[in-house]
């Protein structure tokens, strides 16, 4: 396959970025690590979801996943080729502290110590995602983020991990999208833990802000270096059509998805037309916990992958709108994420703000022992194309992030959903970089070339 890309293009698009633009590639813990219980790790939640009946679409799990743990230095070999600055990672909390409180698991600490000094080595800024969703299971078992103690554990473990790693890290992300880890697991059940109630989810929110704005409070105490931030899912939402009663609906979906998240962090208190539509499911909040969770954060991460459309009678549908879909049925519509960030910056005052996550899920085909994943490859110029539209209109963009380095454990729909821009073969595991992939390092060393 030639991989020769149009200098000019390539050039055109790197030209819309400032040098100290961050470019990275993501993954988590949970979807690409394996090694489930070795080494002395605990269980997490993920592992005891994945084991109830039709919980994950293929009946897989986590337990081998991409062998990452036991392919670090080639899995390492691999980020650097392409060329970024920066690699997100999460910390499986279960692997360093395996019952989420108390004692720490040296063999776990060990291998985040690797991952960490191999990045530096080879001149990638790690960037740490504390949870992307793994909780330790024996925390559940105490209630879970809907028991307020969990806060306190949070916290601790996030000292812990700072002192292990020093200010190694370029980057420390306190929760990687709590509207998923609250509506998807504690409302929808559909993820871990698999709960089904508004109120404890609503609840659970109200925990991972407050864990969130103690620990950068604690960490900040202790001299962390490291920039501090969140993780939020975010969409721009529009009216299916233009009723009254849509365009009701777009502000309520709006305020449940983004407000409900992006008005405490940054304006200290929640929405008040969500907080009346919760009625009685509306959290308990104690005092002094809105300014911690105004904690002013050094960077927002935003993870992005489609729009939403607002339907009151939920007649809406994708297959209809007339857009290109993922394989997760999500509409590609590029101009979403311009729309949502200067919507934010125009309703907020943004810090530092980076795309911690965007991409695709395509059917790959391998042929020839190619992947020829253009849809994907289109995919990200377009959407990098959003991001330096929106840079150019006066939102402070810091960086952008594909998701992911590697197919992977795509939770509830296991494995057949194949996100990465380096193919895995499942069976072997061998590792091949997609057509994407040498897109990506094309457009890199374009920008990188204009820096000089
Ligand atoms: C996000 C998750 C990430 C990945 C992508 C496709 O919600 O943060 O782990 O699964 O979706």
């Amino acid at each position: 396959m030639s991989h020769e890309f149009s200098t000019s293009s390539l050039l055109d698009l790197a030209r819309r970025f400032p040098p100290d633009f961050v470019w990275g590639v993501a993954t988590s813990a949970f979807q690409i690590e394996g090694a489930a219980q070795e080494d002395g790790k605990g269980e997490s939640i993920w592992d005891r979801f994945c084991r109830q009946p039709g919980a994950i679409a293929d009946g897989s799990n986590g337990d081998v996943a991409c062998d990452h743990v036991h392919r670090l230095e080639e899995d390492l070999d691999l980020i650097a080729a392409l060329g970024v600055s920066a690699y997100r990672f999460s910390v499986s909390w279960p692997r360093v502290q395996p019952l989420g409180s108390g004692a720490w698991n040296p063999k776990g600490l060990a291998f985040y110590d690797r991952l960490v000094d191999g990045l530096i080595q080879r001149g990638i800024k790690p960037t740490m995602t504390l949870n992307h969703w793994d909780l330790p299971q024996a925390l559940q078992d105490q209630g879970g983020w809907a028991n307020r103690d969990t806060v306190a554990h949070f916290v601790e473990y996030a000292l812990g991990m700072h002192r292990w790693l020093g200010n190694r890290v370029a980057a420390i992300t306190t929760h990687n999208e709590p509207w998923v880890i609250a509506v998807l697991g504690h409302e929808q059940g559909i993820f871990a833990p698999g709960l089904k109630s508004r109120a404890t989810a609503m609840q659970v929110t109200h925990h991972l802000l407050l864990s969130h704005g103690l620990a950068l409070q604690a960490l900040r105490a202790e001299g962390c270096r490291a920039d501090l931030g969140i993780v939020l899912n975010l969409s721009h939402t529009y009216p299916a059509t233009d009723t009254p009663e849509d365009r009701a609906q777009a502000v309520l979906d709006d305020g449940c998805l983004l407000r409900w998240y992006v008005d405490p962090l940054l304006r200290g208190s929640y929405p008040e037309d969500i907080w009346a539509h919760l009625g009685a499911d509306v959290p308990q909040v104690q005092a002094g916990d809105m300014a911690a969770i105004a904690t002013p954060l050094d960077f927002l991460g935003i993870n992005n992958y489609s729009r939403h459309m607002a339907s009151a009678d939920k007649s809406f549908d994708v297959k209809k709108s007339g857009l290109p879909l993922t394989e997760m049925g999500w509409e590609i519509y590029p101009q979403g994420l311009s729309d949502l960030l200067l919507r934010l910056h125009k309703d907020y005052v943004l810090p530092p703000t980076f795309i911690t996550e965007n991409g695709g899920a395509f059917a790959d085909e391998m042929r020839q022992g190619e992947i020829h994943d253009v849809d994907r490859q289109r995919y990200i110029a377009e959407h990098i194309a959003a991001v330096a539209a929106a840079l150019q209109q006066g939102v402070p963009m810091a960086g952008y992030m594909v998701w992911s380095l590697l197919d992977n454990f795509e939770w509830a729909s296991g494995y057949a959903k194949r996100f990465g821009i380096v193919h895995v073969d499942y069976s072997s595991q061998k590792r091949t970089p997609k057509l994407s992939a040498h897109w990506y390092r094309a457009f890199l060393s374009q920008w990188r070339a204009l820096q000089t």
